[in-house]
């Protein structure tokens, strides 16, 4: 295959992508080579594939069951998945995560981290997303973290549940350190996983202070773990909403103090501007961690989906671009550099976050790319283009339709499109 006349995210232009074997052969000008199939970019933006590190695959597309989260709160999110929980099928949550993977790949998407709930001693949740990480391993990468969502502690049951997750396949090491009895207990949590992480050669990745409390200090506790056991690149702290709330001081210490420790950091825009601030009257927080000064002192920062249709967000559709959209809204990061951080958010930050083998657009790298309809990554941000290719291993997986209109206005009649080259340079 080859793909013609690509934008790259890096601002090349005219650039030609060779593929054989499964793998980008070269990347460059004018390739002469013959080709089964050639794909004319025709100028268009070419990315490797949207990344998605922050999401709950077992929850995914089950909302209204039982019923609605009237409250909007996290607390109220958990305490209704524990009321649906008893009532998981494997089929059920096999169907879900099948229908939501089809969404998530026709959008570009082309690996996913999914928390998976270890707090219910069938692990029905555990078997159907090893199950599903299986069934759809052609075409998207599952890689799932053991996620103990009502504690560590608090949850009689959550440590034996977390080691026979490990046991039946689950990648990486979770947590939730906000949601133990005490800010102790809590504390306790992160040095136990963090422990755990290294004992057992495992990435771990914790819900961490996902609370508008000030006074929180796990984040703290987590890359001071990081740092002692020498776990940079390997640990990721999601959320970290408490730090929007905390005093200025205090905050340029503990960023300082991530970015020693290799941490990296998981925002997720759109849930976390609709569960923070929840108990504000006005002014009322946006609640998102603090994303502009992390990436100043060096820390990876990623956006994740998170949920959609689920407990705890009723809206949602898998796609990385309006994960980014929001980002830029709600952090905020409006500059022409911080959408265009924003885009590596959803890709290649989190690839790494990750540790994804192969990712890139250089040769040798696997041949997972998509072909946006649009001029570049700002206008990708901007407008949510389709994807109008999406390639994984050399073959194409989906394709899309260039987003058009006919219009019939006076004196305009014809087609509106959408973006290409409005963007400023
Ligand atoms: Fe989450």
């Amino acid at each position: 295959m080859i793909v013609h006349n690509a934008t790259l995210p890096d601002g090349q232009t005219g650039v030609d992508i060779l593929i054989s074997d499964g793998l980008i052969q070269a990347v460059g000008p004018n390739i002469q080579a013959t080709a089964l199939e050639e794909i004319d970019a025709d100028g268009r933006l070419v990315s490797p594939p949207l990344i998605d590190c922050h999401f709950h695959m077992d929850a995914t597309l089950s909302l209204g069951l039982p019923r609605l989260n009237r409250s909007g709160t996290l607390l109220e999110g958990i305490a209704l998945w524990n009321e649906l929980k008893p009532l998981l099928t494997q089929e059920a949550l096999l169907e879900r995560g099948l229908r939501y993977c089809d969404m998530a790949v026709a959008q570009g998407i082309g690996a996913i981290r999914t928390h998976v709930d270890v707090c219910d001693d069938r692990l029905v949740g555990v078997e159907a997303m090893v199950e599903l990480r299986a069934r759809v391993s052609s075409y998207l990468t599952l890689q799932l973290v053991a996620f103990p969502q009502d504690g560590l502690y608090r949850s009689p049951t959550a440590m034996q549940n977390l080691m026979r997750a490990l046991d039946l396949g689950v990648d990486v090491i979770g947590g939730i350190p906000h949601f133990e009895r005490t800010m102790e207990d809590g504390r306790r949590s992160v040095t136990e996983m963090c422990e755990l992480g290294a004992n057992l050669g495992r990435m771990v990745d914790l819900h961490c202070d996902e609370s508008d409390d000030p006074l929180s200090r796990h984040v703290e506790q987590f890359a001071y773990e990081t740092q002692r056991l020498g776990l940079g690149g390997r640990v990721t702290g999601s959320h970290l909403t408490s730090m929007h709330s905390m005093d200025n001081y205090y905050a340029s210490k503990l960023i300082a103090l991530i970015a020693e420790s290799g941490m990296a950091a998981i925002s997720n825009p759109l849930i976390n501007i609709t569960l923070q601030g929840r108990h504000d009257t006005y002014p009322r927080r946006r609640g998102l961690t603090r994303v502009p000064e992390l990436q100043a002192a060096g820390v990876p920062v990623a956006f994740g989906q998170d949920c959609v249709m689920d407990p705890w967000y009723s809206m949602g559709s898998g796609d990385m671009l309006e994960v980014a959209h929001m980002g830029v809204h709600a952090v905020p990061m409006t500059s022409m550099d911080q959408i265009r951080s924003a885009f590596d958010a959803v890709t290649s930050v989190p690839a790494s976050i990750m540790n994804l083998e192969g990712y890139g657009l250089t040769p040798g790298c696997k041949a997972d790319l998509i072909v946006l309809d649009a001029a570049d990554p700002v206008e990708a941000v901007r407008i949510k283009p389709p994807r109008l290719h999406v390639i994984r291993g050399g073959k194409v997986l989906a394709r899309s339709a260039p987003r058009t209109s006919s219009l019939n206005v006076p004196g305009r009649p014809g087609m509106v499109t959408f973006g290409r080259g409005i963007s400023p340079a």
